[in-house]
């Protein structure tokens, strides 16, 4: 599928990898709709779109981890869109790095309420259209955490598992709809989330931050981070026409990290 003049709406488009995707889909003539917390990040997507690209968008403050406001929120996209053809979940918040016991019921819910069930909603508010329009394409972002362990993160690996088994199940009920549902899993990803997650790393396990870098690199058979640009790169190839038998999947954009 040629994406111009199609329509996509993409959580956590203010900053990071949502911000690649937003660029890469309105390079593409993709209009989208962000939504997201953060207002300024949004606005300044918006601006980059307007100014880099011959695409539109806008953005809508929508909490993921409020239900009633992703209701609200999303039938106010919908009826400005006017309909939607692609659905980006891609927001999600790092929550803490911890021992399991030390890990409190509030962090735990907050993690599965914006990286899990925020997903669940997104698809939830976007399905109905995209069936009577017997068309769509979602792209849910996961991580190699969902698969591979990471060291004192694990409600972040269990939300990102829990997208993987969202996106096959959900896959297998709407193909016939003709929605594809993949997921995507980003190894270390550049910029300054990934530099947050290897600082906690080096002070949970007492070692420089140069150390958890290079393991990460190392740990690559081409020795390299993952840049926001690639993992744009793949969801728009997953909402192309070279992709229409692609679903259920999760495609690793982990420079090798991970091979399962
Ligand atoms: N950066 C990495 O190395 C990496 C690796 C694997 C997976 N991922 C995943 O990729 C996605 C994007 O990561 P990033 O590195 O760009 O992170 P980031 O922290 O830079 O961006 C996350 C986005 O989510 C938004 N967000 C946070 N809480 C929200 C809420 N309650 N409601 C709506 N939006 C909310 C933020 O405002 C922000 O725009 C996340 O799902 C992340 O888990 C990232």
């Amino acid at each position: 599928m040629d994406l111009q003049d199609t329509r996509a709406v993409v959580t956590g488009g203010s900053r990071g990898i949502g911000e690649a995707i937003c660029l890469e889909l309105a390079s593409r003539g993709v209009e989208i709709a962000i939504a997201d917390i953060d207002e300024d990040g949004m606005a300044d997507t918006v601006d980059r779109i307007e100014t880099e690209t011959d695409s539109t968008a806008e953005w809508y403050y929508v909490d993921l981890a409020d239900p009633d406001l992703v209701d609200e929120r999303t039938d106010e996209i919908l009826d400005d869109l006017g309909g939607v053809e692609i659905l980006v979940n891609n927001s999600g918040i790092m929550g803490p790095t911890a021992p399991l016991e030390d890990v409190t019921v509030e962090e735990w819910d907050q993690m599965m309420h914006v990286n899990l069930r925020g997903q669940f909603l997104m698809c939830r508010a976007m399905l109905p259209t995209m069936k009577d329009a017997g068309f769509g394409r979602i792209v849910n972002i996961a991580s190699i955490t969902g698969k591979a362990p990471l060291y004192n993160r694990a409600p972040y690996a269990t939300s990102k598992m829990g997208v993987i088994g969202l996106t096959r199940t959900l896959a297998d009920e709407v193909g016939e709809d003709g929605i594809n549902v993949n997921a995507i899993c980003p190894g270390s990803v550049e910029g300054p989330r990934i530099q947050r997650v290897f600082e906690k790393q080096a002070e949970a396990r007492d070692v420089p931050y140069e150390q958890v870098e290079e393991e990460a690199k190392a740990e690559s058979p081409i020795g390299q981070l993952v840049q926001p640009e690639d993992v744009a790169g793949v969801v728009a190839f997953l909402c192309t026409s070279d992709a229409d038998r692609i679903t259920g999947q999760d495609l690793n954009v982990s420079a090798g990290r991970v091979m399962y």
